[in-house]
């Protein structure tokens, strides 16, 4: 690309003789005759990248061209100046290199020595548009980086999130407490977190989490997971041992959302009275992670069938849970989680019948 030279000058003799010389050296040159003109050129044609001006002018002196022109288009354009100045100007030409001007030249002008300015000046716009341009391209480089790295890191979440599903859905696949049970599960425990102001990432660990509860039933003879009548004593037995099993799984990781898991694997039958198991925690002993998982998967069992009961309606589970019956009593929860669940035991409804059985 050719380079674009400005010649501010008064004198029309001076311009015509710089841009003689310069058209011969190959510039494409353009001429003003005062600072406002030279302005004016500038804030117009982007081509130009070097202005050659004289220092005294009337109207519009070069300095306060050089002043105007850098702040209004200075930063966008790769522009160089060079200032010529009569005799007994240096002060003002010091203060035009002070405006960062590149060069001054003193009149009579030695036609070679500007040769050899311009050329420099050239030279600098070519650097300074480089590296801008290599700044840009950098900057677009980084953005598209970026996207692949969050695209990629959406996957790996994406594959995770359907691990943890398959494992939770594994661990139910024995169990009459079918696929839907556990993705409620996780809807129920996340709606309960919100409430109690937890940040979105843990809303979506619980979410993730909380489906894995029973992993544990994994090791449970299915002649008790799906023995139609009571359990006898050893049954029993066998059977709360699945709190410990999931834990035991869960905590072989040390990601969070499986710190999260096995802690619920291990607490969700706790009370808050302390009647619960396998440690017989009481109130705030037990996680908080543990409390909400114990509430929804309560509201859930109660609403679904099981070997040993009938799918209870909305009302009628809100109320088991709120007076009790003989088997689910309100002191097993955490009084704060329940009143939590009273406020918005529509949306468990709701969740209920979205993804009903
Ligand atoms: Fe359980
Ligand atoms: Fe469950």
């Amino acid at each position: 690309m050719v380079t674009k030279v400005l010649i501010v000058d008064d004198e029309v003799l001076i311009r015509e003789e710089i841009v003689e010389f310069l058209e011969n050296e190959g510039f494409i040159c353009v001429e003003a005759e005062n600072g406002a003109d030279g302005l004016d050129l500038l804030c117009r044609d982007f081509e130009i990248s070097i202005v050659i001006s004289d220092l005294v002018m009337p109207v519009y002196s070069g300095l306060d061209m050089v002043n105007d022109a850098q702040s209004a288009i200075g930063k966008v354009q790769d522009l160089e100046f060079i200032i010529v100045t009569g005799q007994g100007r240096e002060k003002e030409a010091i203060a035009a290199l002070n405006l960062g001007v590149m060069d001054f030249l003193h009149k009579p002008i030695d036609l070679e020595h500007l040769a050899h300015v311009v050329r420099r000046a050239e030279e600098l716009v070519f650097l300074k548009r480089e590296s801008r341009e290599y700044k840009i391209a950098l900057e677009e480089d980084v953005q598209l980086k970026t996207m692949e790295i969050r695209k990629l890191l959406d996957n790996v979440q994406h594959a995770y999130t359907e691990a943890l599903e398959c494992l939770a859905t594994a661990a139910e696949f024995k169990d009459p407490e079918t696929g839907n049970h556990i993705s409620r599960i996780g809807e129920y425990a996340q709606l309960i977190a919100k409430e109690l102001g937890w940040s979105e990432e843990c809303q979506r660990l619980i979410r993730l989490a909380a489906p894995l509860h029973d992993l544990g039933k994994i090791g449970t003879p299915e002649s008790i997971l799906l023995k139609p009548g009571k359990l006898d004593f050893d049954e029993v037995a066998i059977m709360k041992e699945h709190s410990q099993n999931g834990y035991e799984i869960l905590s072989q990781s040390k990601q969070p959302v499986m710190q999260l898991a096995a802690s619920i694997a291990r607490n969700h039958h706790e009370c808050w009275d302390g009647s619960g198991y396998p440690r017989g925690l009481k109130s705030r002993e037990i996680p908080v992670e543990a409390r909400i998982a114990a509430i929804v998967d309560v509201y859930d069992a109660l609403r679904s069938k099981r070997p040993y009961k009938e799918a209870f309606d909305h009302e009628k589970t809100l109320s088991i849970m709120l007076h009790g019956d003989g088997r689910t009593k309100p002191f097993h929860f955490d009084p704060e989680l329940l009143v939590i669940f009273q406020k918005v035991h529509s949306q468990f409804d709701e969740i209920y019948l979205k993804r009903v059985d």
